[in-house]
């Protein structure tokens, strides 16, 4: 099958390169080659190129900087997959987009979680953005999967994950913030979600995408150092404490971004827990930096 990855110098896109390389032809751009904001050259050159599937991993990711850049963050996280979507329908393409556990409101009580047609309702700058791709898709085309993700983290990259281990080697005492809910979410086990998805041509449509299981960022740091035998004092902070020690301004953080998984699983898509998860990626994380020296 030909394949067109766009965003493809990204964090996600790495794991969905090596996934989908396997008997496919692959055509990776990212911005330098194929700027998704362009929408004539979109559709010009998807046109041109004729893939079948077309997976989005192109994004504006920096959340805060969202706040002061909306017009730029929506013109890639908004226009982008909408032109993207009206180029995969003239040549009758599927669409893989990634979307975000922020385009929900996150003031919902902590023993709920979100479905996928839940009300919308983002808090942030960022949230807005890629509510108005996802909106642009479903406007334009029906052969499509959108697979909202959350915290992401992955081989190679800066990360999450990647950052408290290297503080937590370095200081006695940190501080993390325990009041925010959510999933991390591996890449690989995102990348075979949407691969499964794709292969099993599961229904068309919107499906929350993460790891399983909910924590938070303080939980998950302590899980880190466990896993890890690093040992650390981790203090549990509010958001607001938190933005007080740093002396930082940042955009509003969803206090619970649970999604529930059940309609991924109803169609037939295995999702790992987060902690097996994480113990997978530390295994290859040390690989990769040891194959790196
Ligand atoms: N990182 C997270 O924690 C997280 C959480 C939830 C959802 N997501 C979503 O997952 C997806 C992948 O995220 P990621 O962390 O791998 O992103 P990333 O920031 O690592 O990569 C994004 C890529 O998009 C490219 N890009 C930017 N503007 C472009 C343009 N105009 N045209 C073409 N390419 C352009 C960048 O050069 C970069 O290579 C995104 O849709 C993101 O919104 C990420």
């Amino acid at each position: 099958m030909k394949i067109l990855i766009t965003g493809a110098n990204g964090m996600l896109a790495k794991e969905v390169k090596e996934k989908f390389s396997d008997g496919n032809e692959l055509i990776l751009t990212d911005v330098a080659e194929l700027d998704i904001t362009n929408k004539e050259g979109v559709i010009e050159f998807i046109k041109e190129k004729t893939p079948e599937l077309i997976i989005n991993c192109a994004a504006f990711t920096a959340v805060d900087k969202a706040e002061e850049c909306f017009e730029l963050a929506d013109k890639i996280n908004g226009d982008g997959p909408t032109n993207l979507a009206i180029a995969a329908k003239e040549i009758g393409a599927t669409l893989v987009h990634v979307s975000t556990d922020y385009v929900f409101g996150g003031d919902l009580a902590l023993d709920k979680y979100y479905k996928e047609d839940d009300a919308k309702n983002p808090v942030t700058a960022y949230g807005i953005t890629k509510l108005h791709g996802e909106e642009g898709i479903q406007k334009n085309l029906d052969k499509y999967y959108i697979f909202r993700t959350a915290w992401l983290y992955g081989v190679g990259g800066n990360n999450f994950v990647k950052t408290m281990t290297k503080l937590c080697s370095t200081r006695d005492e940190i501080n993390v913030v325990a009041d925010q809910h959510g999933s991390p979410t591996f890449t690989r086990d995102l990348t075979e979600i949407i691969y499964q998805a794709v292969t099993k041509k599961i229904p068309y449509g919107v499906y929350n995408s993460t790891n399983e299981g909910f924590t938070t960022w303080y939980d998950f740091t302590l899980e880190i150092l466990k896993q890890q035998g690093i040992t650390c004092k981790v203090n549990p902070v509010t958001t607001e404490e938190y933005i007080e020690m740093m002396k930082i301004t940042q955009a509003k953080r969803p206090y619970n971004s649970q999604m529930s998984k059940e309609k991924l699983k109803q169609a037939g898509i295995n999702v790992p827990e987060w902690k097996d998860a994480l113990s997978r990626y530390l295994v290859e994380q040390k690989e990769y930096e040891e194959n790196a020296k």
